[in-house]
């Protein structure tokens, strides 16, 4: 890896390897807005502006998935006005970013349950997915009403209810049939997960699909997170040694 440069992203030839799936727990809009003497709405609305040059630069990379978690099931707990500001920066960012993720034939995925989503954030969502669903360039997956533990309730349902219909045995059912019945179904594995502010827990993200992704945990807050930081983090998954359990 050459030297990251502030100015310039670096290239895919930078890299001895890139991940094929990066995931990222955006956090610290929170305390960049404590930290400046601003609200926290505004602190997330920051935090929205470097995510369409962290887009732009995983697909000019040729990574093949990225999953962003933007607000989790648990994330319904904080104060009103912070999940309203929350909600309609979902509105936002799709109004501003839809035509050209469209335009660079990005296909963009909802993981999570929509259905407890305000009318407005659904539609524009189911929006997106349909528009990009025939798209074959990045797979930008938006984590939105997310819980790991969730999903995977979610699938053991669905594959109980094709054991009970005859569709499937239970000697037939496999890891593929798990991960066939998560969100991210089709995927690849997380390779890489990026959480920003020091904070180094999974907080219900991707459980099953983290399994053996390699964690790199930014002190930087998201907000202040730059392309130039996620090239560092690109050039540190190069260099991670990984093993898979067994001894080459
Ligand atoms: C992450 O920033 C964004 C969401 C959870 C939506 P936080 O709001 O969690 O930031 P901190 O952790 O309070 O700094
Ligand atoms: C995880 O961050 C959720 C998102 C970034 C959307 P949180 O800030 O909500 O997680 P905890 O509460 O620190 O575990
Ligand atoms: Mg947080």
């Amino acid at each position: 890896m050459r030297q990251i440069n502030e100015q310039a992203p670096a290239k895919k030839e930078d890299f001895e390897r890139l991940p094929r799936h990066v995931a990222v727990i955006m956090d610290g809009n929170g305390r960049w807005a404590k930290k400046h003497r601003l609200s926290v709405s505004r602190g997330h609305r920051q935090g929205t502006e470097n995510l369409r040059g962290i887009i732009r630069h995983t697909d000019d990379l040729g990574i093949g998935a990225l999953s962003l978690y933007a607000f989790s099931t648990e994330n319904w707990n904080r104060p009103p006005e912070e999940v309203s500001a929350l909600m309609q920066l979902i509105l936002d960012f799709f109004a501003s970013e839809i035509d050209e993720l469209h335009r660079k034939n990005v296909r963009i995925l909802i993981l999570g349950d929509k259905s407890r989503l305000p009318d407005r954030q659904r539609e524009v969502l189911e929006e997106a997915e349909r528009r990009t669903s025939g798209n074959t360039g990045l797979r930008l997956n938006i984590a939105v009403n997310y819980g790991g533990r969730a999903e995977l309730v979610k699938a053991v349902k669905e594959i109980a209810s094709l054991v009970k219909n005859g569709r499937l045995t239970e000697e037939e059912i496999t890891e593929k049939t798990v991960s066939d019945h998560l969100y991210t179904a089709g995927q690849p594995d997380v390779d890489l997960l990026i959480r920003t502010s020091g904070e180094m827990r999974l907080s219900n993200f991707l459980l099953y699909q983290n399994a053996y992704a390699e964690f790199l945990f930014p002190e930087k807050l998201w907000p202040d997170f730059t392309v130039a930081d996620y090239d560092r983090a690109l050039a540190a998954f190069s260099r991670r040694d990984r093993r898979f359990g067994s001894r080459t």
